[in-house]
């Protein structure tokens, strides 16, 4: 029965072949029988997980837009739903597989209703063979090597009424020419490389998502200058480890080189995610320097401040490594701002370890933090050590590094009293329609007054208030 299935494998997943990577300009195509298949139809589209999924559902919707589907934002009204998953940790997985118990009643409503799994999830042995057995509402399944794929499989699975499951474990290619539908029209998503080499002992990305590898510099900025042409103020450039930029092309200073060259093109904003520490080079932090339009504001996971650790992570730094970064970082950019990633619970992580991780803290005063309990991931090396420390444990360290970081965010912030920054307009605040919101250069959220202003304006803000994770202030009407 499963025979018919094209099955994610773990054993594939890790592979890693010094082969150069095919950069594939034609891949995608639309069979003639799919052409107008969405006519009429909507669907829906949920992203979980990173920057790397969100980059991947605008491909998702720019296909299904294509194919003449109109895209609904109430699950209810969609005859296709489609959950692009996160594989990341256990949570983010219980969370969608909660949802798939949810759709049941939706299909009972709408017996034609197609769901749709895809993302790194899909891309799990554990987790399809799961879904295979005991949720039958799932129509298609495929991963994230294929999504140039869809219109034939979704076709497939509308038309031919089968269930449907296509997953590649394969180190990938570069896919270029897919459609686009850009979920804003002042920020871009763009992507400068795929996959991961790190193979961090907890991780799942390096089997989710193929072999690290770059596109070509060029394409990127042409992507880049047509975002800048069509009205797009900020680009962020992304990557698991955007540092590595280039080395599977040979290039040297790969990354500081297309920084460069991205910040020449004059788009107003650039950001980049994530660095990792170790290939953070001299040259780029030059570079950063240099353009006014490179913001200053660094995500640099730290994930521990003990660098045996570190070690047992598989980061490839240690804690003097990192604090060495930090301290060239912020010597030749001073207004630098520092977000970071930590994980707490790490096997065997003791008390005196944990405190590391909190004199860390206390060392780079991070603006922000993203802080995760450790969760084992089937077939990470980490997932065979001995998960020793209690959930109690966890817990509290968790709740103690959240309240340093807590900290730290809110006095970063308080700098900003009666300072002038320049805001990137998002829109009317959430809360209040008097209010707009958007993001200071240095990537803090800046609620303010206005009059006359647009979303994508470049403002300037005077900041009258400063809360943990926000500033308040009056736009200056020059
Ligand atoms: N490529 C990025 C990280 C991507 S994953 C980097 O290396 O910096 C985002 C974050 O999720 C990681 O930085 C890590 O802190 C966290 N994470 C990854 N795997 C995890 C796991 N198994 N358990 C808990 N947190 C994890
Ligand atoms: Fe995961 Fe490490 Fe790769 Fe980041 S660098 S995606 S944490 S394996
Ligand atoms: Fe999650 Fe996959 Fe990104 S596991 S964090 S969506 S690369």
């Amino acid at each position: 029965m499963e025979d018919k299935y094209r099955l994610p494998s773990l054993k594939d997943a890790r592979k890693r072949n010094k082969e150069e990577v095919k950069v594939e300009r034609a891949l995608f195509e639309i069979p003639d029988q799919a052409r107008s298949m969405g006519i009429g139809k909507k669907y829906f589209l949920r992203t979980y997980g990173c920057q790397a999924n969100q980059r991947d559902s605008e491909t998702i919707s720019g296909i299904l837009n294509h194919l003449g589907f109109t895209m609904v934002d109430q699950e209810e009204q969609a005859d296709v739903l489609i959950f692009n998953t996160c594989a990341i940790r256990k949570n983010a997985e219980d969370k969608v597989i909660g949802e798939l118990g949810l759709l049941k009643r939706l299909k009972r409503v709408n017996p034609d209703l197609t769901f749709v799994l895809c993302g790194c999830m899909a891309q799990e042995e554990e987790i399809v063979s799961l879904i295979l057995k005991k949720y039958p509402q799932v129509d298609l399944i495929f991963g994230t090597h294929n999504i140039h794929r869809l219109p034939i499989l979704l076709y497939q699975t509308m038309f031919d009424k089968e269930r449907v499951v296509e997953v590649y474990s394969k180190q990938g290619e570069i896919i270029e020419n897919l459609p686009v539908n850009r979920f804003g029209n002042h920020k871009a998503w763009v992507n400068i490389m795929y996959g991961c080499d790190k193979f961090c002992t907890y991780c799942i990305v390096p089997y989710t998502r193929g072999k690290e590898r770059s596109r070509l510099m060029d394409d990127i900025l042409l992507e880049v200058k047509e975002l800048k042409e069509q009205g797009f103020k900020e680009v962020t450039l992304l990557g698991q480890n955007v540092n590595a930029y280039g080395k599977d092309l040979k290039l040297q200073n790969g990354f500081a080189t297309l920084l460069e060259e991205v910040a020449k093109t004059g788009i107003p904003r650039i950001r980049f995610t994530t660095s990792h520490p170790w290939d953070f080079s001299d040259a780029m932090i030059d570079v950063i320097a240099k353009y006014d339009n490179i913001m200053p504001s660094i995500h640099l996971p730290v994930q521990s401040g003990n660098s045996q650790m570190l070690r047992l992570m598989g980061r490839r730094y240690t804690k003097e490594d990192y604090l060495d970064l930090y301290n060239r970082i912020v010597s030749k950019i001073p207004h630098c701002t520092f977000t970071t990633d930590i994980i707490v619970g790490f096997p065997n992580e003791t008390e005196e370890q944990f405190q590391d991780t909190l004199d860390m803290v206390d060392y780079c005063k991070y603006d922000g933090a993203y802080t995760f309990i450790y969760s084992p991931r089937e077939g990470t090396p980490a997932a065979k050590m001995d998960d020793n420390v209690s959930l109690e444990n966890k817990n509290r360290r968790l709740q103690t590094l959240n309240d340093k970081v807590n900290y730290y965010a809110k006095l970063n912030n308080d700098k900003y009293l009666n300072k002038v920054v320049k805001v990137l307009v998002d829109g009317i605040s959430k809360k209040n329609d008097q209010v707009y919101s958007g993001y200071s250069e240095e990537n803090k959220l800046v609620n303010f007054t206005a009059k006359h202003v647009k979303v994508g304006d470049i403002v300037e803000v005077l900041i009258k208030d400063c809360k943990t994770w926000s500033l308040k202030g009056e736009m200056i009407e020059r």
